[in-house]
């Protein structure tokens, strides 16, 4: 290859694809959003669609509902069908799964993430990856690192301890490396210590490349390149939607002007550069073109499938969290009243438009009233919006409309046997939307005065919320009944009316803390350096003490627990017991505890196993996951859990020597059905 062939397969040629080497007949890298479907083809040179006609994709939940199944199996089903999905569309690269942690509830992207726990992020990213990658379809793991709020995304500098870093922030992008086998990883778009992450030598060589052995290639994320130097010797190998001025929509091609296009030639050329980086970067596409698009054996994909449907509804059905059911207001079976009032815009609004890169050209979506009514029969539901929201119109309704609104919802729930209110957040500018984040904890366009109003005149109402974030609840003392159905694409409304109506028992559980207000968080409780940053400038002063982590250890109770959600039926958790006291440091405890489903209806239970290290030589969180397992039981069923704890899992980072350290000494692990439900304890001691 020619020094100009190499120096151009390191750059983009349009949007979405970086060139080959056609006189070789090497293919281009063509790629898609990413991560809960596949992004609608787009112009050349824009961000706009193109009107293909045969690009309309099936979407599936979004990821925080993935995280709250709790079920690996499942991540394996929702990366098989995406992956083929991405494969029927000839797409080499998915630009997903996001793992960035849950750290603010303000965070507009945290949909598109796997909570708040590096554990659970960690379980569910392996077989997400593992199953996108058997289609010959590489996944590209983001944002790599620390991208964990969109306000100033584009340059504010985290500062975070090494702790934080290894412990919190780094080990879902671990797992996908060295579990998952990423074929590749995108840079954030934030600095860390000072460094753009898309050219972070600290990020890129030295942990990703060197200590976690990635032989993939780094993607930068579009518009976060800013430098030559740094893009040639800090581990970028692909340089994308670098423009004029990061992000526009210019006409004019800036391809070559990108800093790894001429800048970097001319600097080879005049023997700036060696080609010692050029080569790597090469090797390393060429490589993710044979694991992709050369592979001998790719599978062909397919698109839209009855089985994508399934699988979508079935993740769905798994992830959506039932927070609160008092006097069994759930679940409501089909024939049981006759009138029942559907309010709310998200019952009838698209979910999966907006949001930014993650917007979807649907195949279908079936909204939460389509499904109801297709549950109980059209004659049976009455709907009204209640309220009502323009998307990306930052301005609220007028105060006419939206009175009018409000007031036929009244009407609408007066005589009706039960409600189902449809609310929450949704994909508009400053609510769950890339390129900003939410100003505030509270639901918008005046929900909770709606929600207060509607109790009023009927107490038999379910809430049913759909957000990838937490919201503030002033209203949960009041309300019977209360969902937690995030954004969960095609099969939305037939997952919800399955839940409702009882024909399948809610089952997910939360995979991040609800605060009960927006201080309670723990990135909140340090001011404005915490987040979002002064001038730029940000650290992450809560360090390790991240949401459970936090609520913990400075005894403030969230609203609802990380790891909580109810199911129809109740369980009950016997004494967890070890298969020995004392441990060596390579050993694998195994714990084991009897569940039982005490109830009158099947279901699924999701099980955790939590550590502590009572009495350690540095500040330890007062509990953190290590093991959970998700258990389909009959009513009445008995079963063992068996669950596997290394040793080496213990660990804490040790800033000072850099390296994993479990201290000798006494450990406690409890079995939990919650981060704040611990069922029973037991001691061990590890030498
Ligand atoms: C987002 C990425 C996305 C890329 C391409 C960026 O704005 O941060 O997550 O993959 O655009 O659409």
């Amino acid at each position: 290859m020619t020094l100009e062939e190499k120096v151009a397969m390191c750059h983009a040629q349009s949007k979405f694809s970086s060139p080959g080497v056609p006189r070789l007949g090497i293919p281009e890298i063509w790629m898609t959003d990413g991560p809960h479907g596949i992004r609608e083809e787009v112009f050349w040179d824009e961000w706009n669609g193109a009107k293909w006609t045969n690009d309309s994709c099936t979407a599936f939940p979004a990821l925080t509902c993935l995280a709250a199944s709790f079920n690996p199996e499942i991540s394996y089903l929702y990366g098989k069908s995406i992956g083929e999905e991405a494969r029927y569309r000839n797409k080499a690269v998915l630009l997903g799964p996001g793992v960035n942690i849950y750290r603010t509830p303000l965070n507009g992207r945290n949909f598109e993430y796997m909570g708040e726990d590096p554990y659970l992020s960690s379980r569910m990213v392996v077989p997400y990856v593992q199953a996108v990658q058997q289609n010959g379809v590489a996944a590209c793991v983001k944002h790599f690192a620390l991208n964990n709020q969109e306000k100033d995304r584009m340059a504010i500098n985290v500062e975070v301890s090494d702790r934080a870093l290894y412990e919190i922030y780094l080990p879902a992008f671990k797992a996908a490396v060295l579990e998952g086998k990423a074929w590749s990883i995108m840079g954030a778009y934030n600095q860390f210590r000072g460094q753009h992450c898309c050219h972070n030598d600290l990020l890129l060589n030295k942990i990703l490349k060197n200590d976690w052995q990635f032989d993939g290639a780094v993607i930068s994320d579009w518009g976060g390149v800013h430098n030559t130097e740094q893009s040639v010797y800090n581990g970028l190998d692909l340089e994308m939607g670098t423009s004029t001025d990061g992000l526009t929509t210019d006409g004019t091609s800036p391809y070559s002007e990108y800093y790894l296009a001429n800048p970097y030639l001319q600097g080879l050329k005049s023997g700036k550069y060696k080609t010692t980086e050029l080569d790597q970067k090469v090797t390393r596409l060429l490589r993710m073109i044979f694991r992709t698009t050369m592979a001998a054996n790719r599978p062909f994909g397919k698109f839209v499938s009855p089985e994508h449907s399934e699988a979508a509804r079935k993740i769905a059905e798994q992830g959506i969290v039932l927070l609160k059911n008092d006097k069994q207001t759930l679940p409501i079976p089909v024939g049981k009243y006759k009138k029942i009032a559907v309010i709310g815009d998200n019952a009838t609004r698209s979910l999966v438009i907006g949001g930014g890169s993650s917007s979807l050209k649907v195949a279908y979506e079936v909204s939460p009233l389509e499904g109801l009514k297709a549950k109980y029969g059209a004659e049976t539901i009455t709907f009204s919006k209640g309220y009502s929201s323009d998307l990306n119109d930052k301005k609220p309704e007028s105060k006419l409309i939206a009175d009018s609104l409000h007031n036929a919802a009244i009407e609408t729930v007066r005589n009706a046997d039960a409600v189902i209110f449809v609310g929450g957040l949704n994909k508009n500018w400053f609510q769950d939307s890339e390129g900003d984040d939410r100003q505030s904890m509270s639901l918008p366009y005046n929900q909770d005065k709606l929600i207060d109003a509607l109790m009023s005149v009927n107490k038999n109402l379910t809430v049913i919320l759909c957000s990838g974030n937490a919201v503030e609840m002033p209203w949960l003392s009041q309300v019977p009944a209360l969902v937690q159905a995030w954004y969960l694409g095609s099969e939305a409304g037939n997952a919800i009316a399955s839940i409702i109506s009882g024909e399948v028992n809610p089952s997910g559980k939360l995979p991040f803390s609800f605060p009960k207000k927006i201080e309670d968080n723990a990135a909140h409780s340090f001011g404005k350096l915490s987040y979002p940053g002064i001038e730029k400038k940000q650290e992450y002063l809560e360090d390790i003490l991240v949401g459970y982590r936090w609520f913990d250890t400075k005894k403030i109770t969230p609203l609802f627990p990380f790891g909580y959600g109810l199911s129809y039926t109740s369980f009950e958790y016997g004494k967890i017991v070890t298969d020995k006291k004392v441990y060596e440091q390579s050993d694998a405890i195994k714990v084991s505890f009897t569940l039982k489903n005490t109830g009158k209806t099947d279901g699924y239970e999701i099980a955790q196993v939590y550590a502590s290290q009572p009495k350690a030589s540095v500040i330890r969180p007062i509990k953190e996951l290590k093991a959970f397992k998700k258990t389909f039981l009959k009513a009445g069923e008995t079963q063992t859990i068996e669950l596997e704890v290394n040793v080496k899992d213990l660990a804490f980072y040790n800033d000072k020597t850099q390296s994993w350290v479990v201290e000798p000494g006494g450990f406690v692990l409890c079995n939990a059905a919650s981060s704040a439900e611990i069922k029973s304890k037991v001691s061990i001691t590890v030498k």
